[in-house]
């Protein structure tokens, strides 16, 4: 893999037996595999369509590795495959051991993981923990009656009168609690109401779910990515919801979510399941809508002890190109204690290119994105097609539009259509994704915005991907050195060290549409050279550029090696 491993650590679980302890890597700096790993999300209807149905599958994934193998990807996040009705695309979970047949089988798992292993890419699977399917056996046997087995395994509550429980909103539209008229009682779903809550607060449900991840372990997963943590827990005095005025996208009232999001039990389950992580030298990412640094921090844990793996998302809330709020961001993640997470965008996110572009110089502005967040201290999480720069595909007609939402919200909120459309591979039919018809359409940029046409083209956004991916696994300040802002009232220009020992790497970022010029001073931080050699540039120039007088083209980025 991409880093020289030079310490093993043997750690002992407690009182287990030496049989059961588990070896963790580490290299000199104590950093494990996943701090060094780029991890990289596919979307498996949109990756790529092996049997030609017009939805991506893991034989689609599997023909792909060697792409992502050269492309510099150590571990991929795949998103719900499991069998569902795919209400919401997969996050609606019949059955948490097993595939969906439109994605293959479990044979066709076991070989995707075999042969991404041989390439040494790890596997991340998505866990749904919060809810699962209203066609889980569990949930249908939960609401086969009220004395059934299952009951406790959900949220089922008396109305107030004929009333819900209480005032909350489901995040997907219309009330969280749906009537069900055969047991009398309503259940509880912070999605939607195909998606009912499991019920954590009843210790079967933890340990059905906790046997789950061990499953996927054995089966040889490197982690999970865990879906929805926040929404784990309710009040069991079920409280209403203070309200805001005003109404949401999908036209409810809009709520302060104080008592059925991130409730503290979170974090017992999370350092339990941390536990079984470590058991496995896996990695737990969370998807955690986190506020601010104070809320990030609580989810590393006191301790170290709960998610490796924040996401944090602050990035993708800056929405505008702007040195100062990105550099605000970073410090702040930075500041948090743990290893800090990045992320552009993913399948509920409007793509990077969109929200930074500006219709002129969007390949520029995605090298420049490319090149911020693969060269920060901590882990990048790419969403496919992001290394293309893939665009958004939003529906133009409610009545294409696939994620209910859209349909719910049209059109102010359109859904979650745009940002998953097909993976553009080349410029044939349907960007050579199926030979059948693709479940989204394939926007017409396919023609250009492809992996077989980038390839050759040197100057494409997948080459600068590629060439920084190379960089940041071979460059020690870049796997493990320090973050250090520097010029930080520059409020077009964003520079920074990474500062390893008696290495630093000075990355410089124009996020104006100006030419700019800019000079540093690095003595203060230890680095009195007055040039730096360059490493990798989206300008032109020589091998050696002066600190004093840097000029940077629009949008352009500059990263070179200082020394002492
Ligand atoms: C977050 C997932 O990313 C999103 O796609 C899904 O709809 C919800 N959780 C519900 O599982
Ligand atoms: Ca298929």
């Amino acid at each position: 893999m991409l880093c020289k491993f030079v310490g093993l650590v043997l750690l002992v679980a407690g009182f287990c037996s030496a049989a059961l302890a588990q070896t963790q890597a580490v290299d000199a700096e104590g950093h494990q595999w996943w701090q060094h790993a780029v991890f990289y999300e596919i979307y498996p209807r949109s990756f790529m369509d092996s049997n030609n149905d017009g939805i991506g599958d893991l034989n689609g994934i599997a023909s792909k590795l060697d792409y992502l193998k050269n492309l510099g990807v150590d571990a991929i996040w795949i998103t719900p495959c499991y069998p569902s009705p795919q209400v919401d695309f997969g996050y609606d979970v019949s059955d948490y051991e097993n595939i969906d047949p439109m994605y293959g089988t479990l044979a066709d798992f076991d070989r995707l993981q075999q042969e991404a292993q041989k390439r040494g890419i790890r596997i991340i699977m998505d866990f749904v923990m919060n809810h699962s399917s209203d066609q889980h056996a569990w949930f249908i046997d939960s609401r086969s009656s009220r004395t059934s087995a299952k009951r406790d395994w959900y949220m089922w509550h008396d109305g107030k009168g004929s009333a819900p429980p209480n005032n909350w909103v489901s995040t997907f539209g219309g009330p969280a609690w749906t009537w069900d008229a055969k047991t009398g009682q309503y259940f509880y779903h912070y999605f939607y109401a195909q998606q009912p809550d499991l019920n954590w607060r009843n210790p079967a449900v933890h340990d059905a779910m906790f046997d789950v991840t061990r499953w996927w372990y054995k089966r040889g997963v490197a982690g999970f990515r865990l879906d929805a943590v926040d929404t784990l827990f309710e009040d069991p005095g079920l409280h209403d919801n203070p309200v805001l005025p005003g109404k949401d996208k999908l036209g409810d009232p809009v709520e302060e979510n104080v008592y059925n999001t991130k409730l503290p039990e979170v974090h017992v389950v999370l350092r339990d399941l941390r536990k079984v992580a470590d058991e496995n030298n896996a990695v737990l990412i969370g998807e955690t809508w986190t506020k601010d640094v104070s809320e990030l921090k609580q989810y590393y844990g006191d301790h170290g002890d709960e998610l490796q793996m924040p996401m944090d998302f602050m990035f993708t809330k800056v929405d505008r190109l702007s040195a100062g709020e990105f550099r605000r961001q970073i410090a702040a993640v930075d500041s948090a204690g743990g290893w800090p997470v990045f992320v552009l965008s993913n399948h509920d996110i409007v793509r990077s290119s969109v929200r930074y572009g500006d219709g002129k110089n969007n390949r520029a502005i995605e090298k420049l994105m490319a090149s911020l967040y693969l060269t920060l201290r901590g882990t990048p999480i790419m969403y496919y097609g992001e290394e293309i720069g893939m665009e958004n595909n939003d529906p133009k007609r409610k009545e294409d539009v696939k994620d209910p939402i859209g349909r719910v919200g049209w059109p102010e909120e359109k859904g979650r259509d745009g940002e998953r459309t097909p993976m553009q591979w080349d410029d044939s039919p349907n960007a050579g994704f199926t030979r059948g018809t693709p479940w989204l359409p394939v926007p017409p940029s396919y023609k250009t915005v492809n992996v077989a046409s980038e390839l050759k083209d040197p100057a494409s956004v997948l080459q600068v991907y590629r060439r920084l991916l190379a960089l940041r696994h071979e460059n020690r300040a870049l796997l493990d050195g320090d973050y250090v802002a520097v010029n930080e009232s520059d409020t077009n220009v964003l520079s920074y060290l990474r500062r390893f020992k008696n290495e630093a790497v000075l990355v410089v970022l124009n996020m104006s549409s100006q030419p700019q010029r800019v000079s540093f001073d690095l003595g203060p931080q230890g680095f009195a050279a007055k040039s730096a050699s360059t490493l990798f540039t989206t300008m032109g120039g020589g091998s050696k550029v002066s600190l004093s007088h840097l000029s940077l083209q629009p949008f352009s980025v500059y990263v070179g090696a200082v020394s002492k």
